[in-house]
């Protein structure tokens, strides 16, 4: 099972182009606008032994429209190496046998990361934290894994069960239901789960942290102790400058590089980050056609210019496979072009966000299937370690969701 990080654009774009506001909370965060539940959330941290630099700022990214995404911001010129946040242990959610030092491993602390946000958002009036309030106040259901069955039916027919993001119905069926043994049909429960895979840094949920938006180009965000591979009881999150910031500069995180990535960094691209995040990310992508066996980087120069860097020599029938499936997707289109989430009777967030991702994924392959590139076949011949590149990941190992594929016969 995976879960990581954050989501503060794509939150605030769905909220924001659908004219909704915190009101889509399940319960008491109504009257909240989200600069209160912000800066609220900021003075506890530090009202609680934490820290939160004076120079960032948490605001809209457009400042003259206060309903546009949010981010976090420099105010100031910031040196590398200086601390942007310090998230005591304390205020981290975590699994009750991480909070008394224990390893479980992965199925108890996902489970339990999931049982204690519940348990946070779910607190009293009297005792509900701003964090709580915050967790709370973010849109339903806005990952695919989560959407209605009507919405997840039109993407599956949009990816054919061929391109990718996989495992769209692991994302609360199988993994929390099966292993957790949640309530998949208590929609706190669900909330709980989709926002834990959203927003945590594995079993992790960090105030604060999950606040930075993410950007492989532009990635100047650290951490000081990588806490997958010391204790961070005593020191908690630290989150420092990676390199000198100018004013108004904004901070990235990286949900899929960072310096803690581990098992996400090689096969773990834009599909897989639209699966967990909700959002598609800005260039650079990367694309993982996994039974097509081609796999890509798309680059995007100063002028804007994109270019393909194949990470895999792609071979004829990968490309044609990829052709055929540009030519279904345009069929797609033309079929759903005059239609309206009214019609098809499924949310606009799930509506807009689906058409979002088409256009991305149409994209990448029309860039794929028009580049110049010498196509060889020798991808079928290979093993199913035929993607693992530069990461820790092996094909035999489960921490990814590629398919295997046929080897052809020598
Ligand atoms: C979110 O999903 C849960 C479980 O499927 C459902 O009970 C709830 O009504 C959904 N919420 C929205 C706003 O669609
Ligand atoms: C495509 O690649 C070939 C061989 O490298 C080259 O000769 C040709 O000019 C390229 N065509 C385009 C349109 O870039």
């Amino acid at each position: 099972m995976s879960i990581l990080k954050t989501l503060f654009v794509a939150t605030r774009l769905l909220l924001t182009s659908h004219g909704v506001h915190a009101n889509t909370a399940l319960n008491n965060a109504n009257e909240d606008d989200v600069d209160t539940l912000v800066s609220n959330l900021i003075q506890w941290v530090r009202d609680n032994g934490g820290y939160v630099n004076d120079k960032i700022d948490f605001r809209p990214i457009e400042p003259e429209d206060p309903a546009s995404p949010r981010g976090v911001f420099a105010k100031q010129e910031i040196d590398a190496g200086e601390t942007l946040a310090h998230i005591p242990w304390d205020l981290i959610i975590k699994s009750p046998e991480r909070t008394k030092g224990e390893v479980e491993g992965l199925s108890k602390d996902d489970c339990g990361v999931i049982q204690e946000t519940i348990k946070v958002m779910t607190a009293s009036d009297g005792n509900i934290t701003p964090y709580g309030r915050y967790l709370l106040s973010q849109p339903q259901n806005y990952t695919v894994g989560f959407w209605s069955k009507k919405g997840q039916d039109l993407f599956v027919e949009m990816t054919d069960n061929f391109l990718p993001p996989n495992g769209i119905k692991d994302m609360l069926g199988e993994e929390f239901e099966d292993i957790c043994d949640g309530d998949v049909n208590d929609p706190m429960t669900v909330q709980a789960v989709m926002l834990v895979r959203a927003r945590s840094d594995w079993e992790y949920l960090v105030p604060v942290y999950d606040m930075f938006n993410h950007h492989n180009g532009k990635y100047n965000i650290e951490l000081r102790v990588n806490p997958y591979k010391s204790s961070i009881k005593e020191t908690g999150y630290e989150i420092i400058a990676g390199r000198q910031l100018q004013p108004e500069e904004q901070l990235y995180n990286s949900y899929n590089r960072c310096g803690n990535c581990d098992v996400w960094y090689d096969w773990f691209g834009t599909p897989e980050i639209y699966l967990n995040f909700g959002f598609v990310e800005s260039f650079p992508q990367r694309w993982l056609f996994d039974l097509a066996r081609v796999k890509v980087d798309l680059l995007e120069d100063s002028n804007g210019q994109v270019s393909v860097k194949f990470l895999v020599p792609p071979s004829k029938k990968g490309v044609d496979m990829l052709r055929h499936q540009l030519v279904r997707l345009n069929g797609l289109s033309f079929r759903y072009q005059s239609k309206s989430a009214v019609d098809i009777g499924i949310r606009s967030v799930e509506w807009d966000s689906l058409w979002q991702y088409y256009d991305a994924l149409h994209a990448a392959l029309t860039y794929v299937t028009s580049a110049n590139e010498t196509l060889v076949d020798d991808v079928w011949i290979m093993d199913d370690n035929w993607w693992v590149q530069e990461g820790t990941t092996r094909a035999e190992e489960d921490e990814h969701w590629v398919r295997t594929t046929a080897r052809d016969e020598l």
